[in-house]
């Protein structure tokens, strides 16, 4: 292998050599959490998009605070998923950070092939990115988007999908999920948006949990969710396409490209075929995600380990576009 690599490197191979050289397993891994999830007794299920429009005119009023109570309660709940996960590291058994396991958790509007896309791999691959460093990483759908356990937008939230990160984390630590690698050396948690929100809350509950922490297209000022779902101005995604047509409507989309790219793209700083990608693979998010996302303190301020927090100049959701 490193030989041939050798031999590339000399002839300077082209296509051979499209990408790093990586070896990747998906996984589907069964858990068992339990979590405290708040219940949305105070929100009837839409029926239709005039319900999902009136939502945002309750949740973007001033008054919301006083007279728009969606959270009923909270409860403890002990539920069992699976959870579908893609475990990568670099080919040569000796790259340098093989036994740092980055594990990426994306965000709403995303599946896990937003940390590895199809298109401009070379360009938009935080996976082929991190292997060409040397860096092993684990990457996964979180709950209710792509092969994961499907489940209602009205349960899927903020608490759930920590029980299931911290989970997945204590896992890779053990060296479960990761047998091409074994027990790691140190794990990062990278986060993307709400798996930003996702990686910060693991890490403030436990902050021993991994080594690094790295927090990108978030801030700690300037988040306004009722801002942020009024540009995506979303529809019940089952209304949208067939193709999720098995969601229950608290699953929600943005209505359009546009709706789409204001919230997050910023022109003229994207690529045209990347936004139509983007729109084109885009996963529905869940109300609850939303209605959770200050359920739990993410100020890691007992976390020892190093942390980087980045968004870009223009970051609508969580900079208010600057
Ligand atoms: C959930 O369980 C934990 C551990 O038993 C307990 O400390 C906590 O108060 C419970 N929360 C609720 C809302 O009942
Ligand atoms: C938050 O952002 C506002 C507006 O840019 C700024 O005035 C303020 O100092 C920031 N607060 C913190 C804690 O950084």
């Amino acid at each position: 292998m490193l030989s041939s690599l050798g031999l590339c490197a000399a002839l300077a191979c082209g296509l051979a050599l499209a990408g790093p050289q990586k070896t990747c397993a998906d996984y589907d891994i069964s858990i068992t959490v339990t979590s405290e999830n708040l219940i949305l007794g105070g929100l009837p299920e839409f029926e239709d998009n005039y319900d999902v429009a009136d939502f945002l005119s309750n949740l973007g009023s001033r008054t919301a605070a006083v007279d728009f109570q969606p959270v009923s309660g909270i409860e403890n709940q002990t539920t069992s998923y699976t959870i579908s996960a893609t475990v990568c590291s670099p080919v040569d058994p000796k790259a340098k950070h093989r036994q740092t396991v980055l594990m990426a958790t994306h965000g709403l509007n995303f599946d896990r092939k937003y940390w590895d896309p199809a298109i401009q791999p070379d360009k938009y691959s935080f996976v082929d990115f991190a292997i060409e460093r040397g860096y092993s990483i684990f990457f996964y759908d979180r709950l209710g988007v792509g092969k994961s356990s499907k489940v209602s937008g009205y349960v899927s939230q903020l608490p759930n999908q920590v029980a299931i990160a911290t989970k997945l984390a204590q896992l890779i630590k053990a060296g479960k999920n990761s047998p091409a690698i074994g027990k790691p050396k140190s794990l990062v948690l990278v986060g993307h948006s709400y798996g930003s929100l996702i990686s910060a809350a693991t890490v403030t509950a436990q902050p021993d949990i991994c080594e690094g922490l790295v927090l990108t297209g978030f801030s700690y000022n300037g988040t306004n969710i009722p801002v942020f779902l009024q540009a995506a101005e979303p529809r019940i995604a089952s209304t949208q396409s067939k193709k999720w047509s098995s969601l229950d409507s608290g699953y929600l989309t943005p209505v359009d490209i546009f709706a789409n790219v204001n919230t997050f793209f910023k022109k003229p700083d994207y690529d045209l075929d990347v936004v139509k990608y983007a729109d084109n693979h885009k996963a529905p998010f869940a109300v609850a995600e939303f209605l959770s996302a200050e359920a739990l303190d993410v100020v890691p301020t007992q976390f020892q380990g190093k942390a980087m927090v980045i968004a870009g100049q223009y970051d609508y959701i969580f900079c208010t576009g600057q």
